[in-house]
């Protein structure tokens, strides 16, 4: 995570990303047109799949005075997802209104209200004006999904994936609409990470693309500009670094833990690429790698790892199941 803050926030990338941004935002953002021609404000959003990210979006959209509706397949998930948002929500409120017991449950009963819960996603997306998808990383999944939503969504809502690894111009295909079709990658955890990488596809309309980026701003966040490239801007370095590091072991040319002592020490970063590729979880990069390799046959920063593999084959995913390239005790 903190790599993640580093390489975002400090001065040079900030400096890089204006560059990016001069060419692909415009400073006249907009909101999203209806029907009739006429701009309205986006008010209502709707996010679908209520697990680990959708969870996060949530809250982050609500506290920012959207009204959200969240869509997942069963009312287990959905509660789950309650969950998720309640605690994190109080989590907040003990620091922002420590010493204001009233305010701090003025501000967690309004966030609340905000939001409503549907099974249905044809349901819950008909009052959107924008759709945030952040279901599992399935392409079929999510045409599937897109198909239906397509046909039931007002014609103004624009529409979105919180996609890591897919093409956004991919799932667009399947709709009516890629012209108010973008991306919105969030980073987790949502309520923390500051970024959002707004991604312009081949056929994301110039005012489609501004709303995206006036939103992210109007969720308290601070949004980059970014093509429809694989891994967008974070994911394209941070992948390839660490499939580098894991080559790096494979050749014999250093192990694991000096390699991240190397980079903890000589480059200033606060986590080693195996201490990394353990929180980030092993199963995610390979199936990042997989699908990119996949897409590009003939980019070597996108070949396989055998040991990478090996890892996966042998149920070590990382931090989240004790154990990845380390052991851990909880
Ligand atoms: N986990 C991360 O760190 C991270 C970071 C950025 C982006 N993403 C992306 O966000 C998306 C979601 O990731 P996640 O980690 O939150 O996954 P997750 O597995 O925690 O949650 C996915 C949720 O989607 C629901 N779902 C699946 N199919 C559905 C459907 N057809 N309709 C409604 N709900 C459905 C599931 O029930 C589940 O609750 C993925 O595209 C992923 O690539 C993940």
């Amino acid at each position: 995570m903190s790599i993640l803050q580093r390489v975002t926030l400090s001065s040079a990338s900030k400096n890089i990303f204006k560059v990016y941004g001069s060419r692909l935002v415009n400073s006249t953002a907009k909101y999203c047109t209806t029907n009739d021609g006429k701009e309205k404000n986006i008010s209502n959003v709707t996010v679908i799949g209520g697990g680990l990210m959708g969870a996060g979006i949530v809250q982050v959209a609500a506290q920012n005075d959207f009204d959200v509706v969240i869509v997942d397949k069963e009312d287990e998930y959905l509660q789950k997802c309650m969950v998720m948002v309640r605690k994190s929500i109080d989590r907040i409120t003990k620091k922002k209104f420590p010493d204001e017991p009233k305010l701090a449950s003025k501000f967690v009963n309004d966030t609340l209200n905000r939001i409503k819960t549907e099974k249905e996603p044809s349901v819950g997306v008909a009052n959107a004006d924008l759709v945030i998808e952040a279901i599992t990383e399935n392409l079929d999944a999510k045409w599937k999904l897109f198909e239906v939503i397509d046909k039931a969504a007002p014609k103004h809502c624009i529409f979105t994936s919180n996609t890591s690894s897919l093409p956004i111009f991919e799932i667009s295909k399947v709709t009516s609409r890629p012209d108010k079709f973008g991306g919105l990658h969030f980073f987790n955890p949502v309520p923390l990470m500051k970024l959002v990488e707004v991604v312009k596809a081949e056929n994301t309309s110039q005012e489609t693309f501004d709303t995206l980026f006036q939103f992210s701003k109007d969720l308290g966040k601070i949004p980059v500009a970014c093509k429809d490239t694989p891994g967008f801007i974070v994911n394209r370095l941070l992948v390839p670094y660490m499939m580098e590091a894991i080559r790096f072991v494979e050749r014999g040319h250093a192990n694991a833990r000096d390699i991240d002592t190397a980079m903890k020490l000589g480059a200033g970063y606060p986590m080693g690429p195996f201490e990394l590729a353990d929180y980030v979880g092993l199963d995610t990069i390979k199936f990042i790698v997989d699908g990119w390799h996949k897409n590009n046959p003939d980019n070597p920063l996108f070949n396989p790892s055998e040991m990478l593999n090996r890892c996966v084959e042998m149920g070590k995913f990382g931090k989240k199941n004790g154990e990845g390239f380390y052991k851990y005790t909880n």
